[in-house]
């Protein structure tokens, strides 16, 4: 049964959620009740038609938009064999950040020609992997220290590597200050204003190891607003004319990173991707347009704003504390361990009964985790129905950067995936066992 259109979380729930027959949350047609049955709690589910849906949308909105253009999903905010397979069958690139990600797209078979390495202090081992077998597709290279490096590992292959060169480019997204970094103060790339990028740019042109094929800029996440992109167009295509002016540079490729907005609360509502890939092209073709530039190709590199409506997690309920006149404690069976962001970044989410999601919203809590720390909590301030022990709550929106960042803290194992579709669920990855917690021991 559908949910209620004005239900109104309705946007931030995976687009296949729904009723079950006994008005139960089910997503992909399988009840929540009966995977939490099947797998157990916390457990992550995985809305494969969302993904590929908003995947789908990414390449139609941004393709219909520009000529050339391209999506590669940021691995970072969540990454596995099935998820890596199912990202190359939707035609997307990838965007990696380490040897691990690299191993692991690797490992998926991965089409290495799709691939973008970022990182701001790649290590020697990780570029000769880069290079090594199929060379990923481009590099995107962050400091003096990674052109220098990468220029001499290419050399040593007789190889030639096609990279970006990422920018600072001093423009504010006016988001987290965690996960800002196209602002001057960032560990983050080349800062045009101090004339860093300037030499790199003339570096990257004399050496023979590789092929400066553009730039880069990724200005933070989330980012709710169109204008720091467009201002980004605007300040990479007037430093892009500088460098053809002053060094003969070609602007072949451009890529604005990533960044989208994902709704994670009911009174959150992004731009959607068809008004980013418009805003976004109107603005490139205007700013080069009036520097006499051509038109590069555009690489975009969404991460949560693809995976993370397309997971909840689900939870059960355990013990309960109420401090009279103060707040009321419900805490949940899994926490900052799977879900760091709240204690992070003071990031909020929806919280809503599993087994009753249309129930009315009784009181005010705070939805703690399990772990042992004050901060350990995942909900402030959720309006809930009275829940008692026993009961599922899901917290949508969960796809991103929960599990990426998940830790195994007080020896939690970490929660297993599971994919829906159509009625049907099969396991993308298992619970963590106490026997993987002690493998790396030496005893
Ligand atoms: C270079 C780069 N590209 C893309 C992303 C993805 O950001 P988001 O998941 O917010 O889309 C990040 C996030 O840190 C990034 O650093």
């Amino acid at each position: 049964m559908d949910l209620p259109d004005d239900l109104p979380v309705r946007h931030v729930l995976p687009r296949t959620a729904s009723l079950s027959p006994a008005g139960r949350l089910a997503v992909g047609g399988c009840e929540l009740r009966a995977l939490a049955a099947a797998h157990g709690t916390p457990l992550y589910v995985f809305d494969e038609d969302d993904f590929r849906g908003t995947a789908r949308e990414f390449r139609r909105e941004f393709g219909a938009r520009w000529p050339d253009a391209s999506v590669l999903y940021a691995a970072k905010a969540w990454l596995s064999l099935p998820l890596a397979a199912i990202v190359a069958e939707e035609g997307l690139g990838m965007d990696v950040v380490s040897g691990g990600e690299l191993a692991v797209a690797r490992a998926a078979a991965f089409p290495a020609d799709r691939l973008a390495f970022h990182g701001n202090n790649k290590s020697a081992a990780e570029l000769a992997a880069a290079l090594d077998g199929e060379p990923v597709g481009r590099v995107v290279v962050d400091n003096f220290h990674e052109l220098a490096l990468l220029d001499r590992l290419a050399r040593e292959r007789g190889a030639r590597q096609p990279v970006l060169l990422r920018l600072s480019p001093s423009v504010d997204p006016h988001t987290h200050a965690k996960t800002t970094t196209g602002v001057l103060d960032s560990k983050f790339g080349f800062a045009i204003a101090t004339g860093d990028a300037e030499r790199a740019v003339a570096m990257a042109l004399a050496a023979d190891g590789l092929d400066a094929r553009g730039l880069h800029v990724h200005l933070g996440s989330p980012i709710f607003e169109l204008e720091p992109y467009e201002t980004a167009c605007e300040v990479v295509c007037a430093f892009a004319a500088e460098m053809r002016d002053r060094h003969g540079f070609a602007f072949r490729e451009f890529s604005p990173g990533g960044g989208f907005a994902l709704a994670y609360t009911r009174d959150q509502h992004p731009p959607a991707i068809a008004d980013y890939a418009e805003r976004l092209a109107r603005a490139l073709d205007a700013a080069l347009d009036a520097h006499g530039l051509e038109r590069p190709s555009l690489h975009v590199e969404p991460g949560r704003s693809l995976v993370g409506r397309a997971m909840v997690a689900v939870y059960e309920v355990g013990a309960r504390k109420e401090i009279p006149g103060v707040r009321t404690y419900v805490s949940l069976d899994g926490g900052m361990a799977d879900n760091i962001r709240p204690a992070m970044y003071g990031s909020a989410y929806e919280a809503l009964s599993a087994d009753r999601p249309l129930a009315t919203a009784e009181e005010t809590v705070t939805l703690a985790g399990k772990y042992c720390e004050s901060g350990d909590i995942l909900v402030r301030d959720a309006a809930v129905p009275r829940l008692e022990a026993g009961e599922l709550v899901a917290i949508p929106a969960s796809g991103a950067y929960n599990l990426a960042m998940a830790s195994v803290y007080n020896m939690a194992p970490r929660p297993p995936v599971v994919a829906v579709r159509d009625g049907e669920s099969r396991l993308l990855q298992r619970r963590e066992t106490v026997a993987d917690l002690i493998a790396r021991d030496v005893v």
